[in-house]
């Protein structure tokens, strides 16, 4: 290991966008000094293994690494956090990107008891970044990505807009997958530009990004043949869906740009600043947020 490596740890990054990503950093590290170590956080290590293998094959000399991470378990995230410590590397650069909708009409709960969408998407990553802040901090510069999606804009992508309901947040009135998947998202923006705010004139940056509509990621979970032929050979055709090539660009830009350094409280679409939306910028439902995932996550 060279001490000019830079360490990265990409939750997901063993499918779809994610693993878009690590190849990506991969080959880019092959050009560049310093390059990139990288660890690889998912669920299924059988799927993590394949993804190293796949990796290797293309980019021989990568540095990569997978590590099992569950962020529908709050004892998952801690086992990580503690075995990435153990090995002694920094962590410069932590992508928060896994999760996604819970499709069904049923809202599903993790064993810790909370909505799935809200533990994989938020309360996981939430618990991930403050236990491994410590040594974000003294990386510097890092930078924390969170994925979160433009769909958490009303108006955007159509259908129901998000509903931020508190007293919702575990399903007790109703439960809409996709308005809750759009709520989880605008949750993390709050999380990431709160995390900013926190992290100011530490050195770590945290940034939000969506990687646009990609057809192809959701298209290889599909079961269906209508529904793999219309997401992996029509949508990708249309001028709004996004290549997982495409999406990985602006999650690599995102995460290790120049033009990033330094750089935070930002929202990252297309490798460009967007407006989110109105109500992500409230700092007290931000604020208020933080306070209560924080008491979830049993944080002291
Ligand atoms: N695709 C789009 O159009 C789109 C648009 C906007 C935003 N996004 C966001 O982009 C991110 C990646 O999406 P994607 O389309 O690439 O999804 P994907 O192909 O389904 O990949 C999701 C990744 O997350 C991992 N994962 C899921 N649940 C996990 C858990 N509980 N613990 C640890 N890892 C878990 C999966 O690993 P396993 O193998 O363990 O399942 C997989 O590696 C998500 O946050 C999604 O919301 C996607």
């Amino acid at each position: 290991m060279s001490d000019s490596q830079r360490y990265v740890v990409v939750t997901g990054g063993s499918q779809g966008i994610g693993l878009a990503t690590v190849q990506k950093l991969a080959r880019y590290a092959q050009r560049t000094a310093p390059g990139y170590n990288i660890v690889i956080a998912s669920r299924n290590q059988q799927v993590s293994a394949q993804a190293v293998a796949k990796i290797k094959a293309d980019t021989p000399d990568a540095q990569i690494e997978a590590m099992p991470l569950d962020l529908s378990s709050f004892a998952s995230v801690r086992q990580f956090a503690a075995a990435y410590k153990a090995k002694g590397y920094p962590l410069h650069v932590l992508i928060n990107n896994a999760g996604g909708m819970i499709y069904g009409k049923q809202a599903r709960f993790s064993s810790d008891g909370f909505e799935l969408t809200l533990q994989t998407n938020h309360l996981g990553h939430f618990l991930l970044t403050n236990l491994l802040l410590d040594l974000l901090k003294e990386s510097t510069p890092a930078h924390i990505v969170n994925v979160s999606s433009q769909t958490h804009i009303p108006g955007f992508g159509g259908g129901p807009p998000p509903h931020f309901d508190i007293d919702n947040l575990q399903a007790e009135k109703y439960y809409d997958a996709r308005v809750f998947y759009k709520t989880v998202k605008l949750i993390t923006m709050w999380f990431s530009y709160e995390m900013q705010r926190r992290c100011t004139s530490s050195g770590v940056t945290s940034n939000a990004m969506c990687p646009g509509f990609v057809p192809q990621s959701i298209g290889e979970r599909r079961t269906s043949p209508l529904s793999r032929f219309l997401y992996l050979q029509v949508l990708p055709r249309m001028p709004f869906a996004r290549s997982l090539d495409q999406a990985a660009t602006s999650l690599v830009y995102a995460a290790t740009d120049p033009a990033m350094e330094g750089v935070g409280g930002k929202f990252i679409v297309d490798c460009k600043e967007k407006r989110s939306s109105d109500e992500s910028y409230d700092e007290q439902k931000a604020s208020k947020l933080w306070d209560l995932s924080w008491q979830w996550c049993g944080l002291h």
